[in-house]
């Protein structure tokens, strides 16, 4: 796994949107993986600057969202259809048919994650997938304990994560308890991965997941298992690292590593 520390969350949201902006140089029709929560919102905003301003082409993009609330209808403000689309989706060119994020409202869940990832397959895996993490080290919203081969289902959101996104509606129960989520092992098949997070709070699921065991207690120490994995935090989010010398020795000693 690949650690590069950034000052700031501005400066880990360009490093982290250079990595992306390099696979659409060299393959402008890669398979995207997007992830939502407060943390992506700066690489997507320079996503979108790049597309704006230096002509970065998505219009023979695919992308794969992570994950959605269960319940939520795509015009509900904070179900994840509605963010990808205010965020990113009305600010680049992907075309609408190549947009893929798990229905909240399907009749049929069951059904609906199997042809998930089936679609995942037909279009050839994902190349690169941008997670985040949450307090509890979830990526997605693979809980503690989700198996570390899950694939794409629902899950039960845990007390933590529920006390977290609560920020972001009305009223505490106002938060949905059930979400559907790509699996760990569902994760782990794409080709290369990205791990954004700023903030203290973030601070002991980023050591835990960077330096800790593998276990299902904290599903992003799955990353570790994953042979193209990069994790990029700013100096608050890093702050509980104990090799963080030894990962700015090795990012310093990279000629091509992305910076700006
Ligand atoms: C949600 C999402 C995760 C995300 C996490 C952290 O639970 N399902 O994919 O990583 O929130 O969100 P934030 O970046 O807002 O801290």
């Amino acid at each position: 796994m690949e650690v590069i520390v950034q000052r700031d969350y501005a400066q880990m949201s360009k490093v982290a949107a250079q990595i992306v902006a390099e696979l659409l140089n060299t393959k402008p029709n890669a398979v995207l993986g997007m992830a939502t929560g407060s943390t992506p919102l700066g690489l997507y905003q320079e996503l979108v600057r790049l597309h704006e301003k230096e002509q970065l082409d998505f219009s023979r993009v695919t992308t794969f969202n992570l994950d959605e609330y269960v319940g939520l209808p795509g015009n509900h403000p904070q179900s994840y259809h509605y963010f990808m689309h205010e965020h990113f989706f009305r600010h680049v060119n992907i075309p609408a048919h190549n947009i893929n994020i798990p229905s909240g409202t399907t009749s049929n869940y069951p059904a609906f994650c199997e042809w998930y990832e089936k679609r995942i397959t037909e279009c050839g895996g994902i190349d690169l997938q941008i997670l985040g993490i949450g307090t509890d080290g979830h990526i997605g919203f693979n809980e503690p304990t989700s198996s570390l081969s899950s694939r794409t289902r629902l899950k039960t959101l845990s007390k933590q994560t529920i006390d977290d996104n609560a920020r972001f509606f009305e009223r505490r129960e106002d938060v949905p308890v059930y979400a559907i989520t790509m699996g760990v092992g569902t994760i782990l098949e794409a080709r290369q991965l990205i791990l954004v997070a700023s903030g203290k709070t973030k601070a002991k699921a980023i050591a835990q997941a960077v330096e800790g065991p593998v276990t299902s207690m904290v599903t992003a120490s799955a990353l570790q298992l994953h042979r193209d994995a990069v994790v990029i935090v700013d100096e608050e989010a890093a702050a509980r690292l104990t090799m963080r010398d030894y990962y700015e020795f090795i990012y310093a000693a990279k000629p091509a590593a992305p910076r700006s």
